[in-house]
């Protein structure tokens, strides 16, 4: 029995949907348990293209338990589309969604502070997904948020509803906006309760007892280790702890219950929104690795930022999260591109460091390193030994820089496209 935890080493998108998709069949239980709908986790199954923004990775196969856990914050209304979508796309392969009663609610009013806020900022702000994230996890912290198990308590509701109002009505007044009304609110989470009906449990709880019957866990992060709330380029982040030991406190579970992290990095780099991106490509680079690699979001549809593989931001995530592993996505996406910069360190007062001093950024050059390229297509490559000799090299060099074992390398898309080079649940053996 192995638990493992499936975490973004870098900005997120580096494709954890579809490595916790293929991970899946080896789980009993996979847990979301940090973030809400700013994710987006896309599945190719059967050629139908699946995007995912809170029903966990694992929701596509028979038998699995699915569980929102409480570290998420969760938009109720879109949960039930989510869910009904899958369902009407006879996609709801899970035996059974579960989610947390203490998770955050995200309610309409956090959508509208998120969009007015990026408005205000005239294109410099973080450049949120808009879902209402930071604003659900400000009231949480601030300990003015709802829970989805006061959803079923009415007159606790109401109450937390009034209080939580008046926190946000200020803020809407300056802004000359009508402020949420308390008696329409609460309408609105009756009918977000009622869409929740019989979903809603203590799932730490349910996790124990699965981790008693000796299930296999797989815990699915979401965003990557550099949109981190404490470790991220801040205030360039998410609202979230992304790093994998936010996965003990988002699904409820002892450290020592997760036994191996997964570490997904794509073979470059990309980043959503603003913030700083040393690697950055510009012109006709950032282009390519765009249109190969269709690098537009899952969750906005916004143009992804894109540069090069950054080694030393990869050593800070495998430090931050203990990465036992890393997976290595759209390997496919780099065919063609004659020297492959790899940034190898960051150069500060003329010493070349290891990892990237993320609060002094503008003092330092990232250093790099030209890998030679290759030109054969990569895409749906299974196996290590038919790679061309430069791909593998690529792979060893990474390997060696981040002091990392690679135990998957992704060619493509669907769960099929895949290398497996070592058994990413025990990446020792
Ligand atoms: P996530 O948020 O980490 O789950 O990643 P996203 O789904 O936002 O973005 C990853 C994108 O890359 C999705 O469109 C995937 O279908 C796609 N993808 C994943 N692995 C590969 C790969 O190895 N090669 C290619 N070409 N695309 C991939
Ligand atoms: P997945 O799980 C990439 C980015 C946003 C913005 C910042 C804060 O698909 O990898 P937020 O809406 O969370 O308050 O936005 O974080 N961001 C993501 N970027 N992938 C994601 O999720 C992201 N979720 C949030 O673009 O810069
Ligand atoms: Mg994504």
């Amino acid at each position: 029995m192995t638990h493992a935890a499936v975490i973004g080493a870098q900005w997120g998108d580096e494709g954890k949907g579809k490595i916790v998709d293929l991970l899946s069949e080896f789980a009993d239980v996979v847990v979301r348990f940090q973030g809400g709908g700013n994710a987006g986790h896309t599945i190719i199954y059967n050629n139908e293209k699946v995007v995912l923004n809170h029903i966990p990775s694992g929701v596509l196969h028979e038998g699995k338990i699915c569980i929102l856990g409480q570290g998420m914050v969760i938009d109720p209304f879109d949960v039930a589309r989510e869910i009904e979508a899958l369902r009407s796309r006879d996609l709801l392969k899970a035996k059974e969604i579960r989610v947390s009663d203490r998770a955050h609610v995200i309610m309409p009013h956090h959508k509208d502070v998120d969009s007015l806020r990026e408005d205000m900022s005239g294109g410099l702000g973080i450049g949120t997904t808009r879902r209402g994230v930071g604003p659900a996890y400000e009231d949480k912290y601030g300990r003015r948020g709802v829970r989805v198990g006061d959803l079923y308590k009415p007159r606790t509701l109401r109450r937390l509803l009034e209080v939580n109002i008046a926190h946000w009505r200020p803020f809407f007044l300056e802004q000359q906006i009508e402020p949420p009304d308390v008696f329409e609110l609460l309408q609105r989470m009756e009918e977000a309760a009622e869409g929740l009906k019989g979903l809603v449990t203590d799932t730490s709880m349910l996790l124990h007892r699965c981790m008693r019957e000796k299930k296999h866990v797989l815990l699915e992060g979401a965003q990557g280790c550099m949109l981190d709330i404490d470790h991220g380029t801040y205030p360039f982040v998410t609202s979230s702890s992304t790093v994998a030991g936010g996965a003990c406190t988002g699904a409820g579970i002892g450290p020592r219950e997760v036994h191996t992290v997964l570490g997904i990095t794509k073979a470059y780099t990309t980043r959503v929104g603003g913030g700083p991106f040393p690697t950055e490509a510009a012109g006709d680079s950032a282009d390519v690795l765009r249109r190969k690699g269709v690098e537009f979001g899952a969750t906005t549809g916004r143009p992804r930022r894109c540069g090069w593989l950054d080694i030393p931001l990869l050593r800070r995530a495998i430090r931050l999260s203990g990465i036992d592993s890393l997976v290595v996505t759209k390997m496919d996406v780099l065919s063609g591109i004659k020297d492959i910069p790899v940034c190898i360190g960051y150069l500060k007062d003329g010493v070349v460091l290891d990892e990237p001093p993320l609060d002094d950024l503008e003092l330092t050059e990232p250093v790099y390193e030209r890998l030679e390229g290759w030109d054969d297509p990569l895409k749906g490559m299974k196996s290590f030994d038919a790679l061309p000799a430069s791909a593998q090299a690529y792979i060893r060099k990474l390997e060696e820089l981040a002091g990392c074992k690679v135990s998957m390398i992704s060619t493509g898309p669907s769960r099929e496209e895949t290398i497996v080079l070592s058994n990413p649940f025990h990446p020792g053996a």
